[in-house]
Parts: C-alpha cells; sequence; structure tokens
C-alpha cells in the first residue's frame, strides 16, 4: 500500500485522565495505556507499517512525583521483559530513542538486551522515546559532529547523527486525548509530517482507531513546498 505512511509517531496521552475519569490512580492508565500500545503495534505490524516511534517518557516528564516516575519505569522494564517473545514472532526490530545514560541501571539494561535480541529482525521497527526529548536529542547530535566539519554541514549529513539515522522521516504524527502540541517530539523528522489529532484517550486506542488515523492520512496532499 503506497499510501501507508513509512513512519508514524504516536504521542500517546491522557492516561492520567483516563484512570481520574474511573477514579482510579494515575497508574492504572498508564497499564491500560500499555495495552492500547500493544493493539496499536499489532495492527501496525498487520498493515506492515515499516516504523512506529512511541513517545513513552519525555525528557520533561521527570517533573512529575516520583512514585509516578518509578511505576512508569518499572512498567517499561517489565514489558520489555515480557514481550520480547511478541516482537520477535512479529520479526520487530526493537530500537530506542532519547538519553539512555541517565536513566535507571535496569531500565537501561532492558532496553539495551532488547535493541539487542531483536536488531536482525527487519519486518517493522518499534522506537521507543524513553527520556526522550527532540530539542534534547539535537542538542546531543550537534556535539558529535566533528568541530572540522561544521561549515560545511549540511540538513542531510546532520541527519546522521540522530538517535536513530536510518528511519525515514515521519509522516503521520498521532496524538490523542485532545491536545495539539509535539511537546518536544520528534522536532527535526516531523518537519514535513501530516498531524491526526483525536480526542481519545490513549488507554481506549485500538486497532480500528489506528485505521481512522491512516484513512485520514490517505486524504492528505503532501507537497513538500512544491506544486502539484
Ligand atoms: C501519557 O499520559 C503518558 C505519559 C506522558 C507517560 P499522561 O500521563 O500524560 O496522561 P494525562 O495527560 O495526565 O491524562
Ligand atoms: C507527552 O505527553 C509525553 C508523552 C506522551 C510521553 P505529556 O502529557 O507529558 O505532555 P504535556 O505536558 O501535556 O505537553
Ligand atoms: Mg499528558
Amino acid at each position: 500500500m503506497s499510501d501507508l505512511p513509512r513512519h508514524i509517531g504516536i504521542i500517546m496521552d491522557g492516561n492520567g485522565r483516563w484512570a481520574k475519569k474511573r477514579g482510579a490512580p494515575r497508574t492504572v492508565g498508564h497499564q491500560q495505556g500499555l495495552e492500547a500500545a500493544k493493539r496499536v503495534i499489532q495492527r501496525a505490524s498487520e498493515l506492515n507499517v515499516q516504523c512506529v516511534s512511541l513517545f513513552a517518557f519525555s525528557t520533561e516528564n521527570w517533573k512529575r512525583a516520583a512514585d509516578e516516575v518509578g511505576f512508569l519505569m518499572s512498567l517499561i522494564a517489565t514489558h520489555l521483559r515480557a514481550e520480547l517473545d511478541f516482537y520477535r514472532k512479529n520479526g520487530i526490530r526493537v530500537i530506542h530513542l532519547g538519553d539512555i545514560s541517565a536513566l535507571p541501571q535496569n531500565i537501561a539494561r532492558e532496553i539495551t538486551d532488547i535493541v539487542a535480541e531483536t536488531s536482525a529482525y527487519s519486518r517493522m521497527t518499534v522506537a521507543l522515546a524513553i527520556n526522550y526529548g527532540g530539542q534534547d536529542e539535537i542538542i546531543r547530535a550537534i556535539r558529535k559532529v566533528p568541530a572540522d566539519s561544521i561549515s560545511t554541514l549540511t540538513a542531510e549529513a546532520f541527519g546522521a547523527f540522530l538517535d536513530a539515522p536510518d528511519l525515514p522521516p515521519v509522516d503521520l504524527v498521532i496524538r490523542t486525548s485532545g491536545e495539539r502540541r509535539l511537546s518536544n517530539f520528534m522536532l527535526w523528522q516531523t518537519a514535513y509530517a501530516e498531524f491526526y489529532f483525536s480526542d481519545e484517550l490513549w488507554p481506549d486506542w485500538d486497532g480500528e482507531k489506528f485505521d481512522l488515523a491512516l484513512n485520514y492520512y490517505k486524504s492528505r496532499d503532501r507537497r513538500f513546498g512544491g506544486i502539484k
């Protein structure tokens, strides 16, 4: 399907509000948000989407209460250990976006392990953005550019210093829960992305809602600055 986005970035938002509506702690929302992520990855894999990037924890999310941050970290670590088989069975390569050096050691280890154990798979890539910020990624990339090549640096050459240089640009950004902002997500890669905003909270997402986003994408006329 040529009108399928090659790379979809998802800002999975609304877990806390989903829980609050049910009188449950925010952690329950995060748990259900993880289930939604699995449903959506499953659907993307059925459709042969090349790459899905999931915003799981931002560089700004450290501002939250320590127990929520701790819960999110252990939820992510547990998921990575428990779902290795799922990623394997579906031929999914898992990669990480963000600054791994500032993550707790146990989660950094789970990330390194799953990345290594799925590195040979090529059917689909799932990029997990954990301790990820678009500005932070750009700054870390700038620091990697050799000083003697700064004056001749092109946008294309700069892209090679980002966290996942082999991924295609983001074609479609999905954000749930009614917010309409990027919140520092993949600032460089979304330069020409289309945007799909859904009022539904992330834990309510499933394959059908994902299909609606893809239908919207198909209806867009992408010009990239040219004239059609
Ligand atoms: C998104 O849900 C998950 C993360 C940011 C980790 P939120 O936790 O932001 O949920 P709301 O926005 O408070 O409802
Ligand atoms: C963005 O959601 C980060 C993730 C989904 C991981 P936030 O809930 O943190 O974003 P803001 O604070 O509403 O912009
Ligand atoms: Mg939020």
